[in-house]
């Protein structure tokens, strides 16, 4: 049984360059045993049945293996988890390098690729072949050759910075004789490949304002294109982190036309301005990291208290206001009560100035109460002790209200707390003028959003002349009743510039935009993804990015001291003035009444007395 086995075995061995074939094969499939990638394998050759044998007799039993031939439509373009495909190629097959050529974005992207060559397995020449290929710095592409003075095999990985940098190596490991030695300093490549040699990267950068050019590192006119100078900062840092160079493009808006446009045909390698996160351009970027929160809400300064409630009727709360007016009803019965005792008991006697009836003497008590004393004079110790006792009742009562109203009519209100309020208050609104801010209340859906648009910022001509510059609306929110949609950290600047002490208390905010920060953003599928994206991680980790923020934003103006003076305006008194009104109203309504009556009365009376004489 043994005896054709070993001739079997002879004659195999016989053909030398076969040995180091199935030594090869073999390394390959202990290099992906010792990768211990969750993968599905996929060979893509022109090898025998006996090589594919060996190869799948290195791997354990776990390792799905599919052998293909080296046609295009096996690479795995539609496949849902892509990132577990690992493609053995060998690069001795004579449609090898036309395959990785049509691989195209495949060789940086999520694939992983192992490449040997069954027939010049020397190093040297080896690097060559991945002359004019795609893979660039995210690739995961080993390839195992012979190098001299080493036995057994060499594992190399290949990459490059562009298409037409040059291929840089690094050594994975060595094989030898089914073992493998792994001499890689770190596991992933973004981690390894952090040295960028000066290479020069293209950065795109927003510029809204043709002077900010000049101003992006000096930090004055901070309110100025702010995050451009933010994310400006931090892409000089990842390009530090990077030991890369940039190449800076200016353009006027992160639109489609604009930096968007340069990532997408590939003008740009960086979106250098952190920008929106939108459904539509997902498909046309990749979004990175939140680099610059975006506190873009409503401000406005809180109205008086009169603006939004009847003064007033706040000092006392409903239940003492009842027991207020029950206390009048029932000393004016209980004065009745004694005047008519009186009366029939007593000699006491009032004139005319109150009678004996129940709506003179709550009148009295109602006089009382509003501090206008008693027009009964107690004369009886029973009523003594009634006035007495309410005078000095309505005393603390007219105190108590008339210092709470003084409090109150200076104090700021706060009941505008949601975008509701917004909508049923008295304010006016408006925008500062950006691109954002057109386009979020322009496209606004939600009901009361919505309505704050076309009540309070849209004219009825169609204008939207409300939306205006920085300073217009910081100086409008000053002069109050005015809420002005703007970026909080660069509208703190001018309110502390402009503001005087006392206006900076009760700034309030409400958000309106229903949006995440800003993202900083990179080409689609760029192989600079994942270096970029660490890079600004360690840049918000290390507290850079925090710094960079803190250093062009201004914090909220701290209130010192409330020692305002305002004076008392017409709104303040207005529910006394309709008081007022409304009563001279109903005497006037009542005197021409009565003399209408009289009148009537006159000619009835004339009648009659005609009808008498007559
Ligand atoms: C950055 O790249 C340059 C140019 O290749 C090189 O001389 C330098 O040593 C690199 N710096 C670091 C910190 O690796
Ligand atoms: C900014 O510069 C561009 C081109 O240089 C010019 O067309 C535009 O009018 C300038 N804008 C302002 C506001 O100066
Ligand atoms: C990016 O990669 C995805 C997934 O492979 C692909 O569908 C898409 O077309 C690629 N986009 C670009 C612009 O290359």
């Amino acid at each position: 049984m043994k005896f054709p086995t070993v001739i079997l075995v002879l004659l195999v061995l016989s053909k030398s360059v076969v040995t180091t074939n199935y030594d090869l094969i073999t390394a390959t499939s202990n290099l992906i045993e010792h990768l211990q990638l969750p993968v599905q394998v996929t060979v893509l050759s022109c090898w025998s049945e006996s090589e594919k044998l060996q190869f799948w007799s290195g791997l354990n039993s776990f390792t799905s293996v599919r052998f293909f031939t080296e046609n295009q439509v096996n690479l795995p373009w539609n496949d849902r988890n892509q990132h577990q495909n690992l493609l053995v190629i060998d690069a001795g097959c004579s449609k090898s390098k036309n395959l990785l050529r049509s691989a195209g974005q495949l060789l940086y992207y999520r694939v992983k690729w192992i490449i040997i060559n069954n027939k010049t397995s020397k190093c040297e020449q080896f690097l060559k072949f991945f002359d004019n290929l795609q893979v660039l710095i995210s690739s995961e592409v080993y390839y195992i050759c012979e190098e001299n003075g080493v036995q057994g095999f060499a594992i190399k990985q290949v990459y490059r910075l562009s298409l037409t940098t040059e291929l840089i190596e690094e050594t994975f490991g060595f094989w030898n004789k089914g073992v493998i030695v792994n001499s890689q300093f770190s596991k992933y490549s973004s981690v390894r490949r952090h040295n960028l040699n000066h290479y020069k990267l293209r950065a795109s950068i927003v510029i809204t304002h043709n002077e900010t050019v000049n101003h992006l590192e000096d930090y004055s006119e901070k309110h100025v294109d702010a995050v451009t100078k933010s994310n400006y900062f931090l892409t000089k840092h990842v390009a530090q982190d990077l030991n890369a160079t940039l190449k800076f493009s200016y353009v006027n808006q992160c639109k489609f036309s604009g930096m968007i446009g340069e990532l997408q045909s590939d003008l740009a390698d960086l979106g250098g301005t952190a920008l929106f996160l939108t459904a539509d351009r997902i498909k046309e970027i990749d979004y990175l990291s939140m680099t610059t929160p975006t506190s873009v809400k409503f401000i406005f300064r809180s109205p008086k208290l009169s603006f939004t409630d009847n003064v007033f009727l706040l000092p006392f709360s409903a239940t003492v206001w009842v027991c207020i007016i029950s206390f009048i009803v029932l000393s004016g019965v209980l004065l009745l009560i004694i005047m008519k005792v009186e009366l029939r008991c007593t000699r006491v006697r009032y004139q005319n100035i109150v009678r004996p009836n129940l709506i003179d003497t709550v009148m009295n008590m109602f006089g009382a109460l509003c501090q206008q004393g008693s027009y009964v004079e107690p004369k009886s110790l029973p009523s003594k002790c009634l006035i007495l006792l309410s005078l000095i009742i309505l005393m603390f009562l007219y105190a108590s209200y008339s210092a709470n109203i003084v409090a109150l009519i200076q104090s700021p209100s706060n009941k505008i707390k949601t975008l509701e309020d917004l909508l049923n208050s008295r304010l006016e609104a408006g925008a500062e003028d950006t691109v954002y801010n057109r386009y979020y209340f322009m496209h606004e859906t939600e009901p009361v959003r919505k309505a704050i648009y076309d009540r309070k910022m849209k004219h009825r001509d169609g204008s939207d002349s409300t939306f205006i510059t920085l300073q217009k609306g910081v100086e409008k929110v000053r002069q109050g009743q005015y809420a002005f949609h703007v970026e909080l950290g660069v509208c703190y600047k001018v309110i502390s510039e402009t503001f005087q002490e006392d206006e900076k208390c009760g700034l309030q905010e409400i958000e309106y935009l229903n949006i995440v920060d800003t993202y900083y953003a990179v080409q689609k599928n760029s192989s600079f993804r994942e270096l970029v994206r660490l890079s600004l991680f360690k840049l918000r980790e290390f507290g850079i990015q925090h710094r960079e923020y803190w250093m062009l934003y201004t914090r909220k103006p701290t209130c010192s001291g409330g020692s305002s003076f305002i004076p008392v305006s017409i709104v303040d008194v207005w529910p006394a003035l309709t008081l007022l009104m409304s009563g001279f109203g109903i005497a006037g309504g009542l005197l021409v009444g009565e003399i209408i009556w009289a009148r009537v009365r006159t000619k009835r009376n004339q009648a009659k007395v005609g009808d008498y004489f007559g």
